[in-house]
């Protein structure tokens, strides 16, 4: 019998080979460790004896089945004080006595290294509170990237984060951990840019070490609450309230690698419609449909490119999802093919809440069809959002995620192109979310909780799919959990018009691209309080060179169309918003990427400049797309700003002018423009003008923008086309309905040449006859 509050794991009783890898008895707990790929390994610890087949829904792939090396080859080396797993790049040692588990590149690098507790415990089980905790070194100099969304800087070290999806608004829902802080922590205050934890939970991160520049990762595939602990000197913890232990190292040396098997494990963006990656005009405001038609006909009127209307939660009767308020707007199919017949796609607002309301179908539908949340009682639980007392689909069962993927399915028919999913960690209001019981009452809130917007978009896209077979999909969340990137792309919630705000959404973005999530962005303008021109100018200056880009903002707001703030904001903006449809080819090409390798499509510079000391804690630029530099303006009045570049030659991409890399310059910042530079080498593909909208342009030629290299090298750039709407581009092999050109760029005894050559079958619809080069020379 557990006389002790710990399970202390103090000694390992017996160890066996296993199909791949080690099994070991401790402590009547078993522990795994599995070989996965060369440079990846799982760690897992049972429970009761026991291990949880499917931890959450994080992980699409079976772990065991090869990965794109093929097999992986291993040994296990059993020994007196310790066994070891060695595969070709990893070794992995099981200490026998005290319990603990070391793992090392074969070169002798360190992966990991277990520290132990003032106890000399390693690795524990409390059952006081239900905790898994685990310690481990790190260089006080190491960086920390990853953990997905989290405010403050981008670097982690240093400082503690939890994992539990939060609706960070909700004075009620953050209390507690505001309780926790002196008043003297600047996140104790509600409009501070490091408050914790956040909307999404992703429990993944590098560690980078100091010395050596080379990364390690580490995920664990827990949903429970967690609690990463970076501000001790020389260990990090990292504890789970629940569930049992699954962790995935990775070995790196490269965060790109890490990224490729991380998003290998938990899978890819789907490649979004390519009128998602245009401008998206929203706003919570009760908007009449002849308000909607008039905003529409304004971009066009102004020549203001733009491809989404966003319906925020007053369209609906009363905030009941799936309904429209009919006063409102009496013809919700003639104004979405009104809006259609413009080039404008809607997307609307669905929240997870259904009204408790005796009457309403959906409601009645769901206590009918058994799909709602129940308390231990027995009782449907009832939260507390916009609709009042509210009911909440109980996603953990298939049977919830189809009846409501059929209702989403129902719902688009009226006209809608996409889905907004808000309020899905799931917001509650002042009802605390715990006795919300999931798996029909048969789990525990705190197993899904954090997942709760991951099975919600697996629901919705089940819908859309059954819905239009042939189309994409596209669904924006605002909470998630590992793998959320497979359905839904993430905005960063309700942030304040102010320019730290502003500051904090690109590392908020870095943070999220490094941990799979590419299709992310921020409310431009600011969500809460008035933003003024200056910040809405610099915001859709910085915005529209962000992977989603949606003007937002809160209710009763002063106005934050382009229009709003006089006539030299409004074509500010629109230069700037030009732009990004100029730049749609390689915005898209970049997306293609991020679906194919994980690699984000706005990231900072550490992930391509992973040896250069000078990018580390550099959080206020990043690269967007492999290519372009973009240093935002972040204060009022700035006229100038530092820049730095990294490694290679880089043209200022207003000016032309060339500048080393591996140097900070300064370089000017007047109100037409925010710094923006291009890789010398690089082949930048562009549409020659800008569309009012994506839909149905079909331009007969492509600029290829060549930024000549001024040293002697090979520079290859890929651009894909295809027709940006259908699914068609994802038939297998040769069958996949798009056109590849590889460009590639040479310079060699100061002579550049420009090659580039495009395969493929085609798609439907393609118009492109030509390629125009366009060469940019110092
Ligand atoms: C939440 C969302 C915000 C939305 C509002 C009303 O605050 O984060 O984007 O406008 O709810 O639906």
């Amino acid at each position: 019998m557990r006389t002790d509050h710990f399970i202390r794991f103090e000694r390992v009783d017996s160890v066996e080979e296993a199909e791949r890898g080690l099994l070991a008895r401790l402590h009547g707990e078993l522990l795994r460790i599995d070989a996965v790929r060369p440079d990846v390994v799982r760690l897992q610890l049972s429970r009761g004896g026991s291990f949880d087949p499917k931890p959450t829904y994080a992980v699409c792939v079976d772990p065991l089945a090869s990965g794109p090396e093929g097999p992986v080859t291993w040994r296990a080396e059993p020994g007196e004080d310790a066994w070891r797993l060695v595969t070709d790049e990893l070794v992995v040692t099981l200490w026998l006595d005290p319990f603990r588990v070391d793992v090392h590149r074969t070169d002798g690098s360190v992966v990991l290294e277990s520290v132990p507790d003032p106890e000399g415990r390693y690795w524990t089980y409390a059952t006081l509170n239900d905790a898994w905790t685990t310690r481990r070194r790190i260089g006080r100099d190491d960086a920390i990237y990853g953990l997905g969304e989290k405010g403050g800087h981008h670097n982690r070290r240093g400082r503690d984060f939890t994992m539990w999806n939060t609706d960070v608004l909700n004075e009620h829902a953050t209390a507690e951990f505001r309780a926790g802080l002196d008043a003297a922590d600047p996140r104790s205050d509600m409009s501070s840019v490091e408050f914790d934890p956040y909307y999404v939970t992703i429990p993944f991160f590098y560690q980078r070490d100091a010395e050596t520049g080379s990364a390690v990762g580490s995920f664990v595939d827990n949903g429970y609450r967690g609690e990463y602990e970076f501000s001790h000197d020389d260990e990090y913890r990292v504890t789970f309230h629940g569930g049992q232990w699954t962790e995935y190292l990775f070995a790196g040396p490269s965060m790109a690698s890490i990224l490729e098997r991380y998003t290998w494990l938990t899978g890819r963006a789907t490649l979004p419609p390519i009128w998602a990656l245009g401008y998206q005009q929203c706003r919570w405001h009760a908007y009449t449909q002849a308000d909607v038609e008039r905003i529409a006909k304004r971009y066009r009127d102004d020549e203001f490119p733009c491809d989404g209307i966003w319906l925020d939660i007053d369209y609906m009767d009363g905030y009941r999802v799936f309904t429209w308020d009919s006063s409102r707007f009496p013809d919700p199919a003639g104004m979405l093919k009104g809006l259609s017949n413009q080039g404008f796609r809607t997307i609307s607002i669905v929240d997870p809440g259904v009204k408790h309301d005796p009457g309403y179908a959906v409601y009645d539908d769901g206590l009918e069809q058994d799909v709602f949340c129940r308390t231990e009682g027995g009782d449907t639980y009832i939260g507390q959002v916009w609709p009042g007392n509210t009911a909440f689909p109980d996603f953990a069962t298939p049977e919830a995620r189809s009846w409501w993927g059929a209702l989403n399915a129902t719902h688009v028919e009226s006209g809608l192109a996409g889905i907004w999913n808000d309020m899905n960690e799931p917001a509650t209001g002042e009802i605390a979310p715990q006795a919300m019981l999931f798996d029909k009452g048969r789990a525990k809130h705190e197993r899904y909780h954090n997942q709760y917007a991951l099975l919600m978009a697996m629901g919705t896209i089940e819908g859309l799919k059954a819905a239009r077979p042939e189309a994409r999909t596209f669904v924006l969340s605002r909470a998630g959990f590992a793998g959320i990137q497979r359905y839904a792309a993430n905005w960063m919630g309700d942030n304040q018009a102010r320019w730290d705000h502003l500051w904090v959404s690109m590392p908020m973005a870095c943070g999220f691209g490094l941990s799979g999530q590419p299709f992310v962005g921020a409310d431009i303008g600011g969500f809460q309080g008035d933003t003024n021109p200056e910040l809405f100018l610099r915001w859709m200056q910085m915005g529209t060179l962000t992977p989603f880009c949606r003007n937002h903002s809160e209710i009763d707001n002063i106005d934050q169309y382009p229009w709003s703030f006089g006539p030299e904001v409004h074509d500010l903006a629109r230069e700037a918003v030009r732009l990004r449809y100029r730049l749609m080819p390689y915005i898209y090409s970049a997306f293609v990427r991020a679906t194919e390798t994980g690699e984000p499509v706005q990231r900072p510079l550490v992930l391509d400049h992973q040896h250069d000391p000078a990018v580390v804690d550099l959080d206020d630029e990043y690269l967007f797309g492999r290519d372009l530099l973009v240093a935002p303006v972040t204060e009022q009045g700035q006229t100038s700003r530092t820049v730095y570049l990294p490694e290679g030659d880089w043209y200022d991409w207003h000016t032309g002018e060339l500048h080393p890399g591996g140097q900070r310059i300064t370089v000017e910042t007047p109100l037409e423009r925010v710094p923006l530079f291009a890789r010398a080498g690089a082949a930048i593909p562009m549409w020659t003008e800008a569309p009012a909208s994506t839909d149905g342009y079909r331009p007969e030629s492509v600029e290829l923008h060549v930024f000549d290299p001024v040293v002697d090298g090979r520079w290859e750039s890929v651009l894909v086309e295809d027709d940006g709407l259908t699914v068609t581009h994802d038939e297998p092999g040769a069958e996949a309905q798009r056109l590849t050109t590889t460009v590639v760029v040479t310079r060699s005894g100061g002579e550049v040449s420009v090659e580039h050559a495009t395969s493929g079958p085609g798609y439907a619809g393609h118009a492109r006859t030509r390629f125009d080069v366009v060469r940019h020379a110092a």
